[in-house]
C-alpha cells in the first residue's frame, strides 16, 4: 500500500527529487514501485515466447509439389527443389531419369549408386551395364527412339544414401508422391521393379525372391518384380530366373502390341 501523504509532504518529495537532478517524468504512466513483483510482473507484457517450429509433414509437401508437376520436367523440377530428405544433403545430384519417356516399359530401380550420383543418370555403373545387356537380349535399349524398342529407366529415390545404405521407411514414403507422379506423367505401358526396394516401395512389401516373376497391377498397369542387376552380379546363379521374367516381359509386349 502506498503510504498517505499531504500536500506538503508531496511537495517536499518533490522538491526533494528535483533537487536530485530527477527533472523530468520518464514514462507517460506512474508505476508504483511498492507493487509486489509478482503484480508487476502481472502488469508488463509478458516476453514473446519464441514461436514453435512448424511441423512440417514431408509427405504431404510432396504430394503436393508432385501433384504440381505438369511435364517431366516440371516434375524433375519439383524434385530438385524438395528439401525435406536428409539424403539431397550429401548427394552430388538429383537423378531424375534417363532412357526415352515415351517407352512402353518403365523400369524402376532402387537409388542412385556412387557412379549415378557422380553422372547425375541412373544405372551408369556396374549394374547398368548389366540391365543394359539383359534388357537388349530382348530388343529393348534405352537410347532407342522408337518407343517399341525403348526403355525409360529411374529409382525409387533420386538421391544416393550414404555408403549406399537401405533407404528407411520414411525416405521412401517421402519420395513414393513423386515416383508415382512420375509414372502417371510418363505412362508406360509396363512397370519392371527391380529388387527389394522397388518392391517394397511398389508392392508394399519386400520379398522379390517370392514376387519375382508374377505379374501384379500397380499404379492401374502390370508390373513385373525382378532380380536387381546388382543382386545377378553378386549371384550370377540366379540369371536363369532373369531371363525366364525377360522373356515374361517380352511375351507380354508382344501380347499388348497385336
Ligand atoms: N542401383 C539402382 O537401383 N539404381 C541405380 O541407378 C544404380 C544402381
Amino acid at each position: 500500500m502506498m503510504p498517505q501523504m499531504d500536500t506538503g509532504e508531496l511537495h517536499a518529495l518533490l522538491a526533494w527529487q528535483v533537487e536530485l537532478g530527477a527533472t523530468e517524468a520518464i514514462g507517460d504512466t506512474p508505476i508504483n514501485r511498492y507493487a509486489s513483483p509478482m503484480r508487476l510482473e502481472a502488469a508488463a507484457p509478458a516476453p514473446a515466447e519464441p514461436a514453435p517450429a512448424e511441423e512440417v509433414d514431408p509427405v504431404a509437401v510432396a504430394t503436393e509439389a508432385a501433384a504440381g508437376a505438369r511435364d517431366l520436367a516440371g516434375l524433375s523440377a519439383a524434385m530438385a527443389a524438395f528439401t525435406h530428405c536428409e539424403l539431397k544433403r550429401g548427394a552430388q545430384n538429383t537423378v531424375f531419369a534417363d532412357g526415352n519417356p515415351a517407352a512402353r516399359v518403365m523400369v524402376i530401380g532402387e537409388a542412385p549408386g556412387r557412379e549415378e550420383d557422380l553422372a547425375g543418370r541412373p544405372f551408369v555403373g556396374a549394374a547398368g551395364r548389366l540391365l543394359d545387356r539383359m534388357f537388349a537380349a530382348i530388343g529393348l535399349d534405352r537410347t532407342a527412339e522408337d518407343a517399341a524398342q525403348a526403355l525409360y529407366i529411374t529409382n525409387v529415390l533420386p538421391w544416393r544414401p550414404p555408403q549406399n545404405r537401405d533407404p528407411d521407411p520414411d525416405e521412401i514414403a517421402m519420395l513414393l508422391p513423386f515416383l508415382r507422379r512420375h509414372v502417371e506423367l510418363a505412362q508406360p505401358e509396363v512397370l519392371v521393379c527391380m529388387g527389394n526396394i522397388s518392391c517394397l516401395a511398389l508392392f508394399g512389401r519386400k520379398g522379390v525372391t517370392r514376387l519375382r516373376g508374377r505379374w501384379a497391377e500397380v499404379l492401374g498397369r502390370p508390373a513385373l518384380p525382378m532380380f536387381h542387376p546388382a543382386y545377378l552380379l553378386r549371384t550370377p546363379a540366379a540369371k536363369r530366373e532373369a531371363w525366364a521374367d525377360l522373356l515374361s516381359l517380352q511375351a507380354r509386349l508382344r501380347e499388348g502390341q497385336r
